[in-house]
């Protein structure tokens, strides 16, 4: 059941925008980029984020009663970060008095510097015979003073009284939301640090992010410790499937790979784990589950239910992560078993769900992930592609490292681009066979049903005696002992046709087509390295021009970036789920007849 949006329209922009019930004004606010004023970041505490409701009914919440004057109210004041929208509304918002600093991320996104980390430094009275306020208490009437709230645990509270008599009341307090993480004697606000993470399957990426700056001191990449329990996550959780003590291996395994991560990250930058409070990791769910010892099974066997979506906040102390030990790890939420929070991270760095233009992303692995729409409506499905783009299943396939063949050009000679530069061809990886089945159908050696053609079928061509037969099969010769065959080109006909047909599934459901597409955006490493041009003849994308499908690179790290930086971001992030609907793709009808209608390739002159 799809939920009727709610029009919001704000002034004096006069911008609108179309929310599900619930959202706050402050949030549908920030979907389209307004900035309202805020120190707390919307959780009720700073009373600068008021806007005057002018049509519509918002009632006041216990917040606006206590931050606002009765008049205000009166006069239709409402906290935008309180007032939910349950009608039609119009708004007006006050210029904002300060200008917010904001960094570019993503993909042309402007980012306001509002991290959930916040470091408050404080000089409180000395208690007196007089002024006998507990520590706690007088802590937190100081941090509520300057607009903040307080929770804070018996870990925290048993620092307390040393270091604040130790520095002479002089202390800054370090707040993750309103937890109070820390508590530091002097003023130590210049320096405040986080990581995100992006646990990918293969590979895992940290960003050591100065959280005063929003600029990232540092960035590492390495294998995923879990790879010798299988390369992809079905291998994973059937390892995980031996019980508990197998859940835990390979827990330990991630774990392990994001303090080796962290620790080449503070060796370089000469930041040390007490001064960075946050981690936010993004990852498949797989790698949600284990990331947090949680038996990722059902995610592998029919209806495929994962064990949580909703986004988590963990100790990091409980997990083992080497940040501060009562700092905490955030993830984001996913929308489906197979659409994660690396997609909803890529979904947060492309603004795709906010913006009118029409857009398609995909992140293509052995899962194609697909989130097609704009701010009026969005959905999202997982095709599954299996595993032909990772070089798997393919007679000379291999991963995307040193050696593999990852462009192709053929004219009346062979040319290649090698992993590596100057070394031996050793086998094609996915980007590799894409370009090579584009180019091999250029040159007419493959027809539209992807039959390669025999040298006997093509006389004359600068290329017929690189048509060989192996074992019976037919192929072409790439290099030395490189080659492709007939079956490979079956393989990648099923990977691309899956994740084509995801593409079209989602694109009859919101009733558009091709015209209508503003954008294709491609995700992941894969993405990145993908021939936009190949992409579009092998008919894996749909024929946009060229030059509007673009490489949106490691989106689901700059997501996870996104997020740390700013806490009003990672809202808009809880409220994805909300906001985007999710397409289960077996079982549907329209899925296998649109499936085999795209098995074979589009004519050439259908894709320009
Ligand atoms: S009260 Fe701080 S943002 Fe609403």
């Amino acid at each position: 059941m799809i939920q009727r949006k709610l029009e919001v329209r704000y002034l004096p922009f006069d911008r609108t925008t179309r929310v599900p019930p619930g959202t706050t004004l402050f949030s549908a606010a920030h979907w389209i980029g307004l900035p309202i004023d805020s120190t707390c970041g919307g959780r009720g505490t700073c009373g600068k984020c008021k806007v005057r409701v002018t049509e519509g009914r918002a009632d006041a919440e216990t917040a606006d009663h206590r931050l606002l004057r009765p008049a205000e109210i009166d006069e239709g004041w409402r906290l935008s970060c309180q007032a939910r929208i349950y009608e039609d509304i119009t708004c007006e918002v006050p210029q904002l008095l300060r200008v917010p600093k904001a960094a570019t991320m993503g993909l042309g996104r402007l980012v306001i510097l509002d991290p959930n980390v916040r470091k408050v430094y404080l000089e409180l009275a000395e208690p007196t015979l007089e002024d006998q306020r507990s520590d706690a208490l007088r802590l937190k009437e100081a941090l509520t003073e300057e607009g903040h709230d307080m929770v804070a645990g018996v870990p925290v509270l048993r620092t307390l009284p040393s270091v604040l008599r130790e520095s002479g009341f002089r202390v800054t307090a370090v707040l993750a939301g309103e937890h109070l993480v820390a508590i530091e004697p002097g003023d130590t606000t210049g320096d405040c640090f986080g990581v995100a993470f992006d646990v990918g399957t293969t590979t895992l990426v940290g960003t050591l992010m100065n959280l005063r700056t929003g600029m990232a001191a540092s960035v590492l990449s390495t294998l995923n410790g879990q790879a010798p329990f299988g390369a992809d996550v079905i291998s994973r959780i059937s390892h995980g499937m031996n019980g508990p003590d197998s859940i835990r291996e390979l827990q330990n395994a991630v774990v392990s790979t994001m303090n080796g991560i962290l620790a080449s990250l503070y060796r370089e930058t000469g930041v040390s784990p007490e001064r960075t409070y946050e981690a936010v990791a993004v990852g498949n769910a797989t790698m949600l589950h284990l990331l947090f010892g949680i038996d990722p099974s059902p995610l592998a066997v029919m209806p495929f239910t994962p064990a949580f979506m909703e986004p988590l906040s963990v100790l990091a102390s409980d997990v083992g992560l080497e940040i501060h030990p009562r700092g905490y790890i955030q993830t984001l939420p996913a929308l489906g078993a197979y659409v994660g929070a690396d997609i909803v991270a890529g979904v947060l760095a492309t603004g795709i769900v906010r913006e009118d233009k029409m857009r398609v992303f995909v992140d293509v692995g052995t899962n194609g992930e697909i989130v097609l729409g704009n701010a009026q409506r969005a959905l999202a499905t997982a095709a599954p592609a299996g595993p032909a783009f990772e070089g798997s299943q393919i007679r000379c396939g291999m991963r995307a490292t040193d050696g593999a063949i990852e462009g192709v050009q053929l004219g009346d000679t062979v040319e290649l681009q090698v992993i590596g530069g100057d070394v031996p061809p050793e086998g094609i990886c996915g980007s590799g066979l894409v370009d090579a089945v584009a180019q091999l159908l250029l040159a007419g050696l493959i027809d539209y049903s992807g039959r390669m053609k025999t040298a006997d079928d093509v006389p004359g061509h600068p290329l017929r005696d690189r048509l060989i037969d192996v074992d019976g099969i037919r192929a072409f010769l790439l290099a030395d002992g490189v080659y492709l065959t007939q079956k490979d080109i079956r393989e990648l006909q099923f990977a691309k046709g899956s994740i084509a047909t995801g593409i079209k599934v989602l694109m009859d459901i919101l009733g558009i087509e091709t015209k209508d597409l503003d954008e294709v955006l491609l995700g992941g490493s894969f993405g990145s390295y993908l021939n936009p041009e190949s992409a579009k003849i092998i008919g894996l994308v749909p024929p946009v021009d060229v030059d509007r499908i673009i490489a949106v690179g490691n989106s689901a790290g700059e997501g996870a970036k996104i997020a740390l930086l700013s806490y009003r971001e990672r809202q808009v992030a809880f409220e994805l789920p909300g906001r985007i609907e999710y397409v289960e793709l077996s079982g549907r009808t329209d899925f296998n007849d649109a499936f085999v209608s795209v098995l074979g390739f589009p004519h050439l002159e259908l894709v320009g």
